[in-house]
């Protein structure tokens, strides 16, 4: 397989989205904007280099988060795309390969695609450029092509009437041998409407040159450029839209999938069902057999096999359910190993607790996690019974097969088997009830008065 660079560019401004975070950093799907490109690049084999601009500590240090051994080249100055490239001499200038030219702010672009740019240059292109078809192509370069080749891009303020009627617009991406893109990427200047050095003038360059230079088309929906919240807004339907289909593909049954909301790295089995306005938040794992219903918000968290979930249920980070959990109404869980079988049915928070097998949540349960400082745990062993009710003050150990009654404030531990009382003894006081009515009716006759 032929070795692959990506050059990222990263280095635009961002003002339209208004926003003290870098435009790259914006999360869709819960992942920011620069890494989805920077995944789709890896996952295509290829290595990496991105252009940061001046004071772009933020994204550099995101980026090399997200992928340590990545070439990070800075431009000083936003002088236009092909400056911006040429920012990255040291990481193209070796490359043995082809060197894919990428837009930091697309998150949407597949891998798919640039194998489809890849294949074109095995097969002897010289330049592939991805184009696209908008519904509105105000703005973009246009691809002027000729018997099936691209001979320019033109951007939208330098073209001509005629040219704006072309609707096959560049995405950005084009892929290079990297002697040509060597050959010509110093030659580009500057003499447009912009002032700016195009990426786009390659083309041209290289026609003159006598090289060959092949378009591939892709969705228009997997190029949209996130470079205001419109666009941020769009590329997130647009990637819901797609996860979607994915999962359902996979076996998994969404009642009203356009409710259902995922992240980028949500892993679900087959045969799950979700009621509708369900959100996964980053970090979620799904076994097979669960049932998700309505209003549940979920992130940071692995749910075993045949569990049973809400509705308006919430669990999160880092939270371990075993086999066959049921967590019903208004139950949050937060941190905790919940064992297989277990139940928690209504109204519970559960924090830091590690909570064994077959055991029994009664209702309005609560771990006492935090004191203001600490936090604590809360360990309840297997086939327990928490009584409705009870305040579970940690640190605190409830062992096996143990019952607390109901309404308790449990603060010291509980040996297995053993019931444990925290609440005050009940009184009854025979015939008693007549005399305490009889005082509140005299009350009442006083006040009357
Ligand atoms: C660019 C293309 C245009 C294409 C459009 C698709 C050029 C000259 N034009 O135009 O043909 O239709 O994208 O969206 O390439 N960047 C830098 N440094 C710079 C300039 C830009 O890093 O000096 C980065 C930006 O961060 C961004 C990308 O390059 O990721 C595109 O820049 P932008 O100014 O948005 O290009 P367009 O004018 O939209």
């Amino acid at each position: 397989m032929t070795e692959l660079l990506s050059i990222i560019l990263a280095a635009g401004e961002g003002t339209r989205m208004k926003s003290a975070l870098p435009k790259v950093l914006h999360p869709v799907g819960g992942l920011p904007v620069v890494s989805h490109v920077l995944r789709a690049a890896k996952a295509a084999g290829s290595r990496l280099a991105v252009v940061v601009g001046p004071n772009h500590e933020a994204v550099e240090a995101a980026v090399t988060r997200w992928a340590p051994d990545v070439h990070i080249a800075r431009q000083e100055q936003r002088l236009g795309t092909a400056h911006a490239v040429l920012q990255a001499k040291a990481a193209y200038e070796a490359a043995p390969g082809h060197v894919l030219v990428l837009f930091a702010d697309t998150p949407l672009v597949t891998q798919q695609t640039f194998a489809g740019v890849v294949d074109r240059l095995d097969a002897g292109a010289d330049m592939v450029v991805v184009g696209f078809r908008p519904t509105d192509p105000t703005g973009y370069g246009r691809v002027i092509t000729d018997n099936g080749r691209v001979i320019a891009i033109r951007e939208h303020r330098d073209a001509t009437e005629a040219e704006r009627q072309i609707g096959l617009c560049n995405s950005g991406i084009i892929g290079f041998r990297g002697e040509v893109l060597r050959a010509v990427i110093e030659r580009i200047g500057n003499s447009n409407a912009k002032g700016e050095y195009y990426l786009t003038d390659a083309v041209e360059l290289a026609v003159r040159d006598g090289k060959r230079i092949d378009y591939v088309e892709a969705d228009a929906r997997e190029l949209v450029g996130v470079d205001n919240r419109v666009k941020l807004a769009e590329a997130e339907a647009t990637f819901q839209e797609f996860k979607r289909r994915e999962v359902m593909e996979a076996g998994v049954t969404l009642r009203d999938p356009s409710s259902v909301w995922f992240s980028w790295d949500t892993e679900i089995g087959r045969d799950v069902t979700i009621f509708p306005n369900v959100v996964f938040g980053p970090g979620v794992k799904i076994a097979d057999n669960v049932e998700i219903r309505a209003f549940c918000d979920i992130e940071d968290a692995v749910i075993g096999e045949g569990s049973s979930i809400g509705p308006f249920a919430r669990i999160r980070g880092g939270a371990e359910l075993g086999a066959e959990v049921h967590l019903g109404n208004f139950v949050e869980v937060k941190k905790s190993k919940i064992g297989a079988g277990t139940k928690a049915g209504h109204l519970s928070y559960l924090g830091d607790a590690e909570i064994g097998a077959k055991t029994n949540i009664g209702a309005g349960t609560i771990t006492c996690n935090y004191d203001g400082v600490n936090k604590d745990k809360t360990i309840i062993g297997d086939n327990a019974f928490i009584g409705s009710n009870a305040s579970l003050v940690a640190p605190v150990r409830i062992g096996n097969g143990a019952y607390t009654a109901s309404g308790s404030v449990i603060t010291e531990d509980v040996p297995d088997d053993a019931l444990a009382f925290g609440r005050a003894q009940q009184v009854n006081k025979p015939g008693y009830a007549p005399k305490l009515r009889e005082k509140a009716l005299a009350k009442k006759a006083a006040k009357g008065k």
